[in-house]
């Protein structure tokens, strides 16, 4: 068996809503100040998926160019990790193994564990590509993150989906095997399944991150892993941004360091661009980040990047990656910007009416009404099934 195989991140993709809300709009509605979102949280603005918009049409979206750029044939296994699942059984990601044309010579399956089974998704692949190289594994996390409305959640809702293609030789982000885990279970943040939208007790789930943070670094270190000033950047779970500078600083705190605010911007500032303006997108988040971080930064190329993946309840991992050289040719910079920038502005009232929104749950016909101009599109709802296309 090939041990020695490099394995990692060989193309990575964004995707996100049609609709965009920003905190000026929502703080000018519920009269906080914005530099509570702005400064307090690190939020500028919220993804908003419009009518006929779900974690699949994104995951579709997201995963598209990745199939177009290197085609199909190695693609043997698709694993989508959502904490928005559409159904109780089928995975979303045969939607969109459907929408894309792949083969069916191919296993699909749905992940999860609040924000952290995106993190999962990847080991996975790894270790199925360790089987056989030839392979490559479609590694897609979509979420809409929804809190109630007029509570202190919803500031950080968000929406994205960042599809990975995983394989061997990889031309962006070579994977360490080395890991880190931790897991305690906690209450800090669920989502019933009667409800639509997350509970959180947002104290709770910051200190709950933060003694993750703690635990999978402890194991991680504890495994002969790196230390800490080995790595040039640092991507966190960003269910907020200011979330990644609280994460770091306790790092620092932890593993005996001084703490400087420069430092922390030099290692994470790049990884919060992104997520700032799109808001949680949960198991997307982390890879929002570093999709960040990789087209931001100046060159990257040998450095080691740490990953802190936390999911709420709660599950943690630390894991490292190596940036490879000639990188910066293959990324989608150009598209993630544009992918972000192209969001329509909506008032509040239109969010609000988003928001509320669902469809009837009586086995009618259900038509979602046209309004995304993205490449997929929820048709709408006919006999309990989900109808989707390209348009
Ligand atoms: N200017 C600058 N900063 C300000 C400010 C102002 N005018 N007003 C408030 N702030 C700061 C506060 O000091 C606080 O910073 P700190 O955490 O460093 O102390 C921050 O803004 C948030 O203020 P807070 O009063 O704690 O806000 P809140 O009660 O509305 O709750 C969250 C904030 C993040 C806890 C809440 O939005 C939440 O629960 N979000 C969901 C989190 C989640 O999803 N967790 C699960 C996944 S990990």
């Amino acid at each position: 068996m090939p041990g020695d195989v490099s394995i990692g991140i060989h193309d990575l993709s964004l995707a996100t809503t049609q609709y965009v809300l920003t905190h000026e709009t929502l703080a000018a509605h519920n009269g906080t100040g914005v530099a509570k979102y702005h400064r307090g949280i690190g939020q500028r603005a919220m993804s908003v998926p419009a009518a006929d918009e779900d974690i699949v049409t994104m995951a579709a979206d997201a995963a598209a160019p990745v199939v177009a750029r290197h085609g199909a044939d190695r693609i043997r296994t698709v694993v989508l990790a959502t904490e928005t699942s559409v159904d109780q059984s089928k995975a979303a990601g045969i939607y969109v193994h459907s929408l894309l044309g792949l083969s069916s010579a191919a296993r699909v399956v749905e992940l999860k564990q609040a924000c952290y089974s995106g993190t999962a998704a990847l080991q996975f692949a790894m270790g199925l590509v360790h089987r056989d190289p030839s392979e490559q594994v479609l590694v897609i996390a979509s979420d809409v993150s929804r809190y109630e409305l007029d509570s202190p959640g919803e500031a950080t809702q968000g929406a994205a989906a960042v599809a990975m293609l995983v394989g061997a030789d990889p031309a962006l982000l070579r994977l360490e095997d080395r890991s880190g885990m931790f897991t305690a279970d906690i209450m800090d943040f669920w989502r019933p399944n009667y409800r639509t939208t997350a509970l959180v007790d947002g104290r709770e789930s910051i200190s709950a991150y933060l003694q993750a943070v703690e635990g999978a670094w402890k194991d991680y270190t504890g495994r002969g892993g790196r230390k800490l000033d080995e790595f040039g950047a640092f991507c966190y779970h960003q269910p907020f941004t200011r979330m990644a500078h609280k994460a770091h600083r306790h790092l620092l705190q932890y593993d005996g360091h001084a703490v400087g605010e420069e430092e922390i911007t030099r290692v994470i500032g790049h990884t919060t661009a992104y997520n700032m303006e799109l808001g949680n997108s949960y198991t997307a988040s982390m890879y929002v980040g570093l999709a960040s971080l990789l087209d931001h930064a100046d060159d990257l190329t040998g450095q080691a990047v740490g990953f802190l993946s936390y999911g709420s309840g709660s599950v943690a991992e630390f894991f490292a990656g190596t940036v490879v050289p000639g990188y910066r040719a293959r990324l989608r910079s150009g598209a993630h910007r544009e992918a972000i920038g192209r969001r329509e502005e909506i008032g509040y009232a239109r969010y609000r009416e988003l928001h509320e929104r669902s469809f009837p749950a009586d086995g009618g016909d259900h038509p979602a009404p046209k309004e995304t101009t993205g490449p997929h599109r929820l048709v709408g709802l006919s006999g309990h099934k989900r109808i989707y296309a390209t348009r």
